[in-house]
């Protein structure tokens, strides 16, 4: 009898990371997920109930939050199959040219998308299955030199990098690290980086998690 999967993935109080709550659960997946907006955790639990989820409200960047996401999801569904680090801010808005970039704003982004993240990293490969899989939310943004974007690019660009190093180093241990670009997507965040975009000209939510949910299995199969 195959046994039942778990996905935590940060950040599914809005954007993506709803979007890919949403489709684990209805793929039948155990799902756990985080966020700082309590209302946002309530109303999926009581969408999910209690059985197949856990909405936790944490805020990756502080160490006791993460200790609390990482008892829990042992407490609830023991050791999971994969992570989707999706949390992730845009820092400065709007988005300004490098030198008017305020040193405290570029900290403040780094701590959430860099260190926060790389924090997580660390410590969820300790409750990750074998063979499992940690996903990194990534974006253009951090290859391309994009006017305004420096403080994003430049926290998603380290970010993606220890995820590819971390790829290369686990070759044939059971662990699989990816970045996965979602393209340009219709969300919060979009919204506040572009606020005169296109809407209907963006990705919706709902196909970047079916991508998502494909990228996974075929990643999951491969290190089998
Ligand atoms: N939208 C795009 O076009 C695009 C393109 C490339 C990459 N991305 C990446 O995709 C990911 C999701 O973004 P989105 O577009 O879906 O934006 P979003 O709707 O603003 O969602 C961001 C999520 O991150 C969570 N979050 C932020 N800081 C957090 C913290 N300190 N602790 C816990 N949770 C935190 C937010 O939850 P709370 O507010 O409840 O804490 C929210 O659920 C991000 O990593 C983003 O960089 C987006």
């Amino acid at each position: 009898m195959d046994v039942k999967k778990t996905l935590l993935v940060t950040g599914g109080t809005s954007g993506i990371g709803n979007a890919t709550v949403h489709l684990f659960i209805a793929k039948g997946w155990n799902v756990v997920t985080c966020g700082r907006d309590t209302g946002a955790i309530a109303k999926l639990q009581s969408e999910f109930g209690d059985d197949k989820f856990l909405g936790l409200t944490a805020d990756i960047r502080l160490e006791n939050h993460v200790s609390s996401i990482l008892e829990e999801t042992r407490r609830r569904f023991g050791l999971i199959d994969v992570c989707v680090l999706n949390a992730g801010t845009l820092g400065p808005a709007p988005l300004p040219p490098v030198l008017k970039t305020d040193m405290m704003e570029l900290r403040r982004t780094y701590e959430t998308n860099v260190f926060a993240n790389f924090n997580l990293m660390k410590k969820i490969a300790g409750i990750l299955r074998s063979p499992g899989l940690i996903v990194h939310m990534t974006s253009d943004a951090a290859v391309q030199p994009y006017p305004g974007w420096g403080a994003y690019g430049s926290s998603k660009a380290a970010m993606r990098q220890l995820v590819e190093i971390l790829r290369e180093e686990s070759r044939g241990t059971g662990l699989s690290a990816i970045n996965f670009d979602p393209g340009d997507v219709d969300t919060r965040m979009h919204a506040l980086a572009v606020p005169d975009a296109d809407r209907n000209a963006l990705r919706k939510t709902s196909d970047v998690a079916l991508e998502l949910y494909a990228l996974i299995l075929k990643e999951l199969e491969v290190n089998q």
